[in-house]
């Protein structure tokens, strides 16, 4: 394969959450490939029950709908002292950011154990090939009395990470990355992706 076709390999981030976007599209910044954002009225319901099935099923819908790789990520926050709630049901937890928040913040309200773990699973699908890679990320952390800091997305204000003291939301992009569950998923598949794409030149 030329370097231009190399390089103008796509993949879309099959995903509407503009925070999960931002983060992806700044950890491809070194890799040789195209990334597009998924065209808007494409939905899939997550019916699966772990993590990885929901990205697969995501991975898979899109590049059947778009013709092209697309890579999903499903993620969420499983709090100890809930039973792992709101875990893969994270983005139902409530309307809007905020009130997933508030409703978290409640639901701990007078509870020691504050443990809390944000899981995040990718899979990169092509519409030829199916599933093409599948990792898991995980970063352990303590739910916060009250939201701190301005970055980030979702529960990053409360999720804080104890060896540095901060929230992921008053992290930098790349620290939320070096720390972070999506950071760390994305460290395997860049590996594994590299492979791929080598083996393609
Ligand atoms: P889904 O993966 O699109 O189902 O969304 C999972 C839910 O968890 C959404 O409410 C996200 O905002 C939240 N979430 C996933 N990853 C993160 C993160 O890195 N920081 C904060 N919230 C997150």
């Amino acid at each position: 394969m030329t370097l231009n076709s190399f390089s103008s390999r796509k993949i879309i981030i099959a995903s509407g959450n503009i925070g999960k976007v931002r983060e992806f599209k700044s950890f491809f910044k070194h890799l040789p490939l195209v990334v597009l954002e998924m065209s808007k009225g494409f939905e899939v319901e997550e019916t699966g029950e772990t993590f990885l099935q929901n990205a697969s099923l995501k991975a898979l819908a899109a590049a059947q709908f778009s013709g092209e790789w697309c890579l999903a990520d499903d993620s969420g926050l499983c709090v100890e002292s809930l039973d792992g709630a709101p875990g893969v049901r994270s983005a139902r937890y409530a309307s809007s950011d905020a009130k997933r928040v508030n409703r978290l913040l409640k639901e701990l309200d007078g509870k020691k154990n504050r443990r809390a773990s944000f899981l995040c699973a990718i899979c990169v699908a092509s519409p030829e090939k199916g599933i093409l890679l599948k990792v898991e990320g995980r970063c352990e952390g303590l739910i916060t009395h009250s939201p701190r800091g301005l970055g980030g997305f979702g529960y990053d204000p409360i999720f804080e990470v104890p060896s540095t003291g901060l929230t992921f939301a008053e992290m930098t992009i790349e620290q939320k990355r070096s720390l972070g569950h999506r950071g760390s998923a994305f460290a395997q598949l860049e590996d594994q992706l590299r492979k791929i794409l080598n083996e393609m030149d």
